[in-house]
């Protein structure tokens, strides 16, 4: 049981997840403080039967809190993590501050459990395409090394968070209306569009999503030299993100192998129905715990057999986010080291 458990960013997108998820789960927690920008202060909010109301965040937030659920973005998780650890609680951070810090774990609960027993503090949540892939991914390496993969995104808008999702909405009802979209959030209209993803671009051509996408992997799956390139694009998807992703593995695979490895996998939702056409969409991602994957063929472009197609669609606010955190969390409980 936790005693005090401090969510940080607790009305932007993800962290709105958090109390919904903790509720169903039956999160062991005795007391959960809401904490937020001073914007959001004294905003109340309504969960699972109980209001809360939103405190603003502060270097004295955490006096008596076991667990802090960061998602805040990296600025505020590097000045405030480090504070919340020092007064004791366990740090699961969404944002990018920690994740490739070699003291700080990176975490797929489904992949490398055994790394949060290795945390000082601070136990990273990876990026959330990043999860998504790592689910559909590693069963499939375990039984045979995959030595080159090749993912291309589809990144809805709520990625981006609350506001970017209600920009996504807004334009869509400008440009049905035949007006000018209004732009606050993305630098393109997301709206019937889509565009590279909206992060930095560096001296390599890659954004950098592409770049998390790679070294994230590489850091979960303890592979520092394996092979990955991603293509992050943003599409006009309200929420899930969407994911194709190519394989190339060590020995021959079959189709019917990977099936039958996913289907038993942990997180995972094989939607694989070639007649009628029912395949992975974020439409039925969304709001569910599981990774959904299909459109599981042999790549007829590596004439070995080596090559697997993929395609994924996972709710990035839930598994890539919010739900992943709270399997952390879990984690913790469960093997006693907190
Ligand atoms: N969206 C996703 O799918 C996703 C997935 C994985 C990881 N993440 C990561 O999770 C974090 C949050 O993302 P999000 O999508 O939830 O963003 P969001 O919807 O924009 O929410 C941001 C949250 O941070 C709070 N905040 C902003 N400035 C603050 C400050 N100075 N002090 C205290 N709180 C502050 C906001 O509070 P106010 O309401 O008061 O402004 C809000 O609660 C980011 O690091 C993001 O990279 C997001």
């Amino acid at each position: 049981m936790f005693k005090h458990v401090a969510i940080v960013g607790a009305t932007g997108a993800v962290g709105r997840e958090f109390l919904d998820l903790m509720a169903a789960r039956k999160f062991p927690a005795e007391r959960v403080t809401l904490l937020a920008s001073a914007r959001s202060a004294g905003q109340k909010i309504t969960a699972n039967g109980s209001t809360y109301t939103i405190a603003e965040l502060g270097p004295a937030s955490f006096e008596g809190c076991d667990l802090a659920f960061f998602s805040a973005g990296a600025a505020i998780s590097r000045e405030f993590a480090p504070l919340a650890a020092k007064a004791g609680a366990v740090v699961v951070d969404n944002s990018s501050a920690f994740r490739m810090d070699p003291d700080v774990p990176l975490v797929v609960p489904e992949v490398n459990p055994e790394a949060v027993h290795r945390h000082n503090g601070i136990i990273a949540n990876p990026n959330c395409s990043t999860i998504i892939m790592n689910v559909a991914v590693w069963p499939l390496h375990r039984v045979n090394p995959v030595r080159r993969m090749v993912v291309s995104t589809y990144q809805s808008a709520s990625g981006a968070g609350a506001a970017a999702m209600r920009e996504l909405e807004q334009q869509s009802r400008e440009v049905l209306e035949g007006k000018e979209p209004t732009m606050a959030v993305f630098p393109f209209q997301i709206a019937f569009n889509l565009f590279s993803h909206n992060t930095p671009i560096d001296e390599t051509g890659y954004n950098t999503e592409e770049i998390k996408m790679v070294a994230e992997t590489r850091k979960i799956f303890g592979e520092p030299g394996l092979a990955i390139t991603a293509t992050c694009i943003r599409v006009p998807v309200f929420r899930a993100h969407s994911e194709a992703v190519n394989l190339t593995f060590e020995w021959p695979i079959k189709p019917a192998e990977v099936r039958t490895i996913l289907e038993s996998a942990p997180g995972i939702r094989v939607v694989d129905q070639a007649s009628p056409q029912h395949f992975p969409m974020p439409i039925e991602a969304s709001g569910r715990n599981e990774c959904l994957v299909g459109r599981i063929r042999q790549d007829i472009s590596q004439p070995d057999g080596r090559g697997i197609d993929l395609f994924v669609s996972g709710d990035q606010l839930l598994k890539g986010a919010a739900l992943n955190g709270i399997q952390i969390a879990e984690l913790l409980l469960t093997t006693g080291k907190r």
